[in-house]
């Protein structure tokens, strides 16, 4: 079973939030009838009707509650990380800082890790509000927006991503979106992204997929239905635990994303975007540094890029034991 279970997350993509369950198809029943509301109401009659407007995702719908305007210009980072969480998961976040996050400065580059997080929708909503305020005034690390912050507006969040990007920190040279239950070696990044052939502008890196079917079963998490998406088939994209790109990429982003309809698998999104944008996505240098799971061996980790793992503790524990002194192969 758990086989069975490893096997279809392996083969389709995956940026479900981990940790967290969500009612996905109470969600995504939301979603749609939304979808094609806003698909209805808000075609605006002068748009020619090949020029459709989908307004749903596009991130500059949304308001900034927390922005941390100042971070990007008083750190000046080489190397931003955006990671998307959810509001309640403040574990998450204080593993993160602990670990890849906790050096400012990595192979001598400037690297700046933020939260990104939408509004809370449980019940405790007031008081987490006041939490989180406390929490950005500690650290100075969280980006709030004012959507809802659920599994099925995970293109939302990706897209508020890119517009933060783009209106608060175009000096950086690359960022990254990676998840919250990601084993990042952040050193074996940035000496990838200082290789002298790595593009400065219009490149995409991570683990890419490619002739991944749309699901249509409509019993599993990451079914589609052929009026969101009717392609068989995604574009080639990269899996969704982390992608990182230049920083040119996320105002061509938020600008061609009003042109593609909204569906909730984000990163088949920005498959959809760099397509629309005739910007293929590049192979990492090393591909095997871009890679989904793998049981724990200091010496493995210690090369690797990503790898998803299943807990806070998990990252915190791994972290300590490839950084301790003492060669790890
Ligand atoms: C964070 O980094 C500092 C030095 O930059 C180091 O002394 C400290 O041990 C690190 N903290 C953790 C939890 O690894
Ligand atoms: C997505 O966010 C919007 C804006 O807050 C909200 O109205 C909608 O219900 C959310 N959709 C889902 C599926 O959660």
């Amino acid at each position: 079973m758990y086989l069975l279970f490893v096997l279809c997350y392996t083969l389709s993509s995956s940026y479900v939030p981990r940790w967290d369950g969500f009612a996905l198809h109470e969600q995504y029943q939301r979603f749609f009838n939304q979808t094609h509301q806003v698909h209805l109401t808000t075609q605006p009659s002068t748009v020619p009707s090949t020029g459709i407007h989908y307004h749903q995702a596009h991130p500059r719908n949304y308001h900034f509650i927390m922005d941390n305007t100042e971070v990007c210009k008083t750190k000046n980072p080489f190397l931003v990380l955006m990671v998307p969480v959810a509001p309640h998961n403040v574990a998450a976040r204080d593993a993160i800082r602990k670990t890849w996050a906790n050096n400012s400065l990595v192979q001598g580059k400037v690297v700046l890790t933020l939260f990104m997080l939408g509004l809370p929708n449980r019940d405790n909503a007031e008081q987490l509000r006041e939490k989180l305020k406390r929490e950005n005034l500690q650290h100075n690390d969280l980006i709030q927006s004012d959507f809802m912050d659920t599994y099925r507006n995970l293109t939302i969040k990706t897209m508020v991503i890119m517009d933060w990007l783009a209106t608060h920190c175009t000096t950086a040279a690359y960022a990254m979106k990676v998840d919250s239950d990601v084993f990042l070696n952040i050193d074996n990044l940035v000496t990838m992204l200082q290789k002298p052939d790595i593009p400065k502008q219009d490149y995409l890196t991570g683990m890419l997929l490619r002739n991944r079917p749309v699901v249509r079963s409509k019993n599993s998490k990451w079914y589609v239905p052929k009026e969101m998406y009717p392609d068989p088939i995604y574009p080639i994209y990269p899996q969704g635990m982390g992608y990182v790109f230049s920083n040119d990429l996320p105002e061509k982003f938020v600008e061609i994303s009003k042109i593609i309809k909204p569906f909730y698998i984000e990163d088949a999104y920005i498959g959809m975007c760099l397509k629309k944008l005739g910007i293929p996505p590049t192979s990492p240098p090393e591909p095997s540094q871009f890679k989904y799971f793998s049981k724990y061996n200091r010496c493995k980790y210690s090369k690797t890029i990503t790898y998803i793992l299943r807990s806070a503790k998990q990252l915190v524990k791994y972290w300590t034991d490839v950084k301790k002194p003492g060669p790890p192969c």
